[in-house]
């Protein structure tokens, strides 16, 4: 399998040109006619560092306004930055620039397109690549490998199939699913040897419970988090949206890479609707197949501990915010007060507006309070959060992120530094379909 290609800064910056269009790709030895960023799927994998400036032109060549958000990046809203107001109509370009700072977390972060009211349109289309910002010191591994993992609905024709009603509501689920463009494609690694994987879920509305069979996984982190030392564990969730840094060492023989079902709705527990209402993606999928053979390298060094990360559990909170987030439709789900349907404390979506005001330089804490029988990621930009209270994790180390799945019906306590960078900016469900929705408010640091 071909790995996306590579763009890799020098001397402090990267220039990248990427172009969104439509495009012919061949998946698994059919063409499919879908939207693409250079003619590829995914898009060029960028390579950066902290301290670095990303300078990208984004040229519109699909036959509708686009932009791009820059997930996870520690970078300003404003301007020219990870802007997600900007409006880029068919046939002209934008020039972005982003400076990250000198603290940047090193990990896995993505780029996709963010204009409201077609982003679940525009990435399930084919529209996403990884940004890698790298470790200040480097992690011995034989390999690295980036594996964009991505769903899609293709018709008998191999084009883009529309969503039905149904799947907009509930989010959709691509029948195929995709690791870098391709239908389980093969990794051959040797046996024995440490090999780094960078995983990205762009699915639209897919979660990944992802196992490698038989093998445990070293966790570095996940998103933005890194953690001490890396943690063994026989599986990662990966809500949409969500990275996973890993470190795999297998042994011998042809191993399945999956993704195991997820129940988005209540995750079976009563009032449970999922089968009915096609929140289940059944059997789950094979991602890749691993054929492990050889002798590998000697193991590698161990991987050297990590500087501690903040941990905002001892700062004092200016402000406690609760948010809401309501899905209501048809008179199945939970309305929100004002009677509408994908909301935020009772609203849907409204540019003009200003949902929430926070102060330059302090630490919030933020109740997530999902009244809805079925889970919603949620992901704010430009600044990560910490969980702090969670019913689904065991917290033992500063836990970052910057999308926190809210479980259907439950809460997660989060806090956030509103460092750095002001400005307005946006946060949402990364179900896209509900963002689409009306489920995404405004934030403005000051
Ligand atoms: Cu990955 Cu606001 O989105
Ligand atoms: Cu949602």
């Amino acid at each position: 399998m071909a790995p996306p290609r590579e763009l890799k800064s020098s001397a402090g910056s990267l220039d990248v040109e990427l172009t969104a269009a439509r495009g012919r790709v061949r998946i698994n030895g059919r063409y499919a006619s879908m939207l693409c960023y250079n003619g590829m799927l995914p898009g060029p994998t960028l390579r950066l560092r902290a301290g670095d400036r990303l300078n990208l032109s984004l040229r519109n060549d699909l036959d509708e306004a686009t932009n791009l958000h820059v997930h996870g990046l520690h970078v300003s809203p404003e301007g020219r930055g990870d802007n997600p107001f900007v409006r880029i109509t068919p046939g002209s370009s934008f020039d972005y620039g982003y400076e990250l700072p000198a603290s940047h977390p090193p990990g896995v972060y993505w780029y996709h397109p963010h204009l409201h009211g077609t982003v679940a349109d525009q990435v399930s289309g084919g529209l996403y690549g990884a940004i890698i910002v790298e470790d200040p010191e480097p992690i011995a591994a034989s390999r690295e490998r980036v594996l964009v993992v991505s769903d899609v609905s293709l018709d008998s024709a191999g084009s883009l199939r529309r969503p039905t009603a149904m799947e907009r509501m509930m989010g959709r689920m691509g029948e195929v699913v995709l690791l870098n463009g391709q239908v389980r494609p093969r990794l051959e690694i040797r046996t024995g040897e440490r090999e780094r994987w960078r995983v990205v879920n762009t699915c639209v509305s897919r979660f990944l419970r992802l196992r490698l069979d038989g093998q445990r996984l070293q966790l570095l982190g996940v998103d933005s988090g890194r953690r001490p030392v890396p943690a063994s564990v026989e599986e990662v969730l990966l809500p949409p949206g969500g990275r996973a840094d890993l470190l795999v060492v297998t042994t011998a023989g042809t191993s399945r890479l999956r993704a195991l079902p997820y129940d988005r709705m209540g995750a079976g527990g009563p009032g449970n609707m999922g089968g009915m209402m096609g929140g289940s993606d059944g059997g789950g999928h094979t991602l890749a197949t691993v054929e492990a053979a050889g002798a590998g390298a000697p193991s590698p060094a161990p991987v050297p501990a990590r500087q501690a990360q903040r941990d905002l559990r001892s700062a004092t909170p200016a402000v406690h915010r609760e948010l809401v987030f309501s899905a209501g439709f048809g008179g199945m789900m939970g309305r929100g007060p004002g009677g509408t349907g994908f909301a935020i404390n009772g609203s849907e979506f409204n540019p003009d507006r200003t949902d929430v005001r926070a102060e330059a330089g302090t630490v919030e804490e933020w109740t997530l309070v999902n009244s809805s029988p079925m889970d919603h990621p949620i992901h704010l930009h430009v600044w990560p959060m910490q969980v702090v209270d969670s019913p689904r994790q065991v917290l033992d180390d500063p836990d970052w992120r910057d999308v926190v799945n809210v479980p259907a019906n439950e809460r997660v306590r989060v806090r956030v530094a509103f460092d750095d960078f002001v400005g307005r900016s946006v946060f949402h469900c990364h179900i896209l379909d509900h963002e689409d929705s009306g489920m995404m408010a405004v934030i403005e640091v000051r």
